[in-house]
């Protein structure tokens, strides 16, 4: 009886340990979903304010932001605010042709790496590991501002969701759609006493190569984001 007992006992130690390690491995690997906090709807800051104290931000204090601060970040650039779908940003007919991606370095609570924005779910898809800021800078004209910054957004388009609709004047939308999103960035930024800079100068085949883009997604900007270095 004790000898079952015990074996039981060890039974169940040994598959509480392989499930631990599962737990812990896989949360390391890509394809991995994380869940992003939900946005908030209300801040301390008006619209007015944000607007009047908007700038472009180059140099970071490489501080530590919190999950919450790139949820709100992602949610101002590309979230779902309507049941029907609809977007925080306009989107010509309504085709949302753009797809955000992460480069985590200084998130609370979020290993460094690749993550693609999973707009519909609200979640963070894992596509790389490891602090990719200083290859990002390396393929930007503003380095300093990538190299420092706490997390760099990249703003894709897939212009054949809206060419296919729209002919000539599509590809046209996309790249506007893009002034959309960034201009939400920059805003939302400002509420967050954070920084960013709108950098369309940088190697495109680079950084298609290091988000894993394989498909016909086309880095239009990349965002920067910290808390601005006081000099
Ligand atoms: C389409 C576009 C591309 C830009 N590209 C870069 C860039 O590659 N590097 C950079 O440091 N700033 C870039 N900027 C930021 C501008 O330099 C900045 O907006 C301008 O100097 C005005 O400053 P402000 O944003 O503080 O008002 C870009 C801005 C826009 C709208």
């Amino acid at each position: 009886m004790n000898f079952l007992l015990l074996s039981i006992l060890v039974i169940c130690f040994i598959s509480v340990c392989a499930a631990a390690i599962y737990f812990y491995f896989s949360s390391k690997k890509e394809g991995i979903c994380i869940k992003l906090p939900s946005p908030f709807k209300e801040g301390n800051i008006s619209l007015e304010e944000a607007i009047s104290l908007r700038r472009s931000s180059r140099d970071f204090d490489e501080s530590f932001i919190s999950l919450k601060t790139v949820s709100q970040i992602l949610w101002a650039a590309q979230g779902v605010n309507d049941k029907g779908g609809f977007r925080t940003a306009p989107s010509a007919g309504a085709t949302y042709p753009l797809e955000i991606y992460l480069i985590a370095g200084l998130v609370s609570g979020l290993d460094a790496g690749v993550y693609k924005f999973k707009i519909k779910l609200h979640q963070l898809e894992k596509v790389k590991v490891g602090d990719l800021r200083p290859e990002l800078s390396s393929l930007c004209s503003s380095k300093i501002s990538v190299f420092n910054a706490s997390v760099s957004l990249i703003i894709c388009g897939v212009y054949e969701r809206t060419v296919w609709k729209y002919t000539d004047k599509g590809k046209m939308y996309v790249d506007m759609e893009v002034g959309s999103a960034s201009e939400n960035i920059y805003l939302q930024a400002v509420t967050l006493n954070l920084g960013t800079v709108f950098i369309g100068d940088f190697d495109e085949v680079g950084v298609k190569k290091l988000l894993n883009i394989q498909n016909e997604e086309v880095p239009l900007c990349i965002m920067p984001i910290g808390k601005v270095k006081i000099s």
